[in-house]
């Protein structure tokens, strides 16, 4: 069966290969499995909660209307980390093509966790659209107005949990040139590395990375996963590594750094900004794709 729905759940398997599937959770729209020819692509913390009691612990969960906290926006300032979207039940909206299978959920103000929009009272509807190739992941959002008369100012991302063999073994290529801003040590750098390779906690914001510029993770020279980006001009990357994992409570096992990597295209170093009645689009892709150095 290519698409079955539980009551908290829709699994979506590929109707020319059954061990090709992926697993959303309807609280966060969060796909918390996405597997590929029966590999797991994807990073699940085994402590991660899934009944909805808080945002999940790996997968993909949805951030927004606000990327981290924010202490300046009137608005956003009264939300917490991430905003609302990791920590609402969405609506599942339904199939909407067979071949890929592809399915929408959607959140609105009125369904939206309410000690949430009690906090941040703006009219919003999302639709999140997932489209499962034969090899390939694609995340699409479209976030409307829908208010008449206020502009709506919010933050994107995917804060997307890759699965990978080993961190020490791994690195991100093809943001080299970029500038980021280091969420630990609160400084804008310029990337002149050729590549990134991880062996500490890292938390940093790629900005303004050209949609053209394809991000890959590469494991002992192959590549595990090719993020493709539209509309997304910024990525995080993120390894809480020893100490940030030993304080996460959800965070199991505690040696699980390891074996993930956050590669998060998303839209956080400044607002998005859409007029009363219009709507903003962006995706993601994510696939397996031959070693393409763009930069080194
Ligand atoms: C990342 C942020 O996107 O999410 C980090 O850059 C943060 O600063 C991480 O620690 C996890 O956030 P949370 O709220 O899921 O623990």
């Amino acid at each position: 069966m290519p698409i079955e729905e539980t009551q908290s759940q829709v699994i979506l398997t590929h109707p020319e290969n059954k061990d090709t599937s992926v697993s959303i959770l309807k609280y966060g729209a969060t796909i918390f499995s996405w597997k590929l020819e029966g590999r797991e692509q994807l990073w699940l913390s085994t402590g991660a909660k899934l009944d909805g009691s808080k945002p999940v612990r790996g997968g993909i969960p949805l951030v927004f209307p606000v990327f981290g906290k924010n202490d300046n926006d009137e608005l956003l300032s009264k939300l917490p980390q991430h905003g609302l979207a990791r920590n609402s039940t969405w609506e599942f909206l339904g199939q909407t093509k067979s071949n890929p299978p592809t399915v929408q959920f959607g959140l609105n103000e009125k369904i939206a966790n309410p000690d949430l929009t009690s906090l941040w009272k703006e009219k919003f509807n999302l639709i999140l659209t997932v489209e499962l190739g034969k090899d390939f992941l694609k995340t699409d959002i479209e976030v409307e107005n829908s208010s008449n008369d206020r502009d709506l100012q919010f933050n994107w991302l995917f804060h997307t949990y890759l699965r990978i063999p080993d961190i020490e073994d791994t690195m991100v290529s093809n943001l080299t040139g970029m500038t980021f801003y280091d969420q630990l040590i609160k400084e804008t750098i310029v990337d002149k590395h050729p590549v990134i390779s991880i062996n500490e906690e890292t938390d940093v914001i790629y900005q303004n990375v050209d949609s053209s510029r394809v991000i890959q993770v590469v494991n002992q020279g192959k590549p595990t996963h090719t993020v493709k980006r539209v509309n997304l001009p910024d990525t995080v990357v993120w390894n809480p590594w020893i100490e940030k994992s030993a304080g996460m409570g959800d965070f199991e096992p505690k040696t699980g750094y390891k074996e993930m990597i956050c590669i998060e295209p998303g839209h956080v170093h400044d607002l998005v900004k859409v007029a009363p009645g219009e709507k903003w689009q962006a995706s993601q892709i994510i696939s397996q794709d031959a070693l393409n150095y763009q930069a080194i």
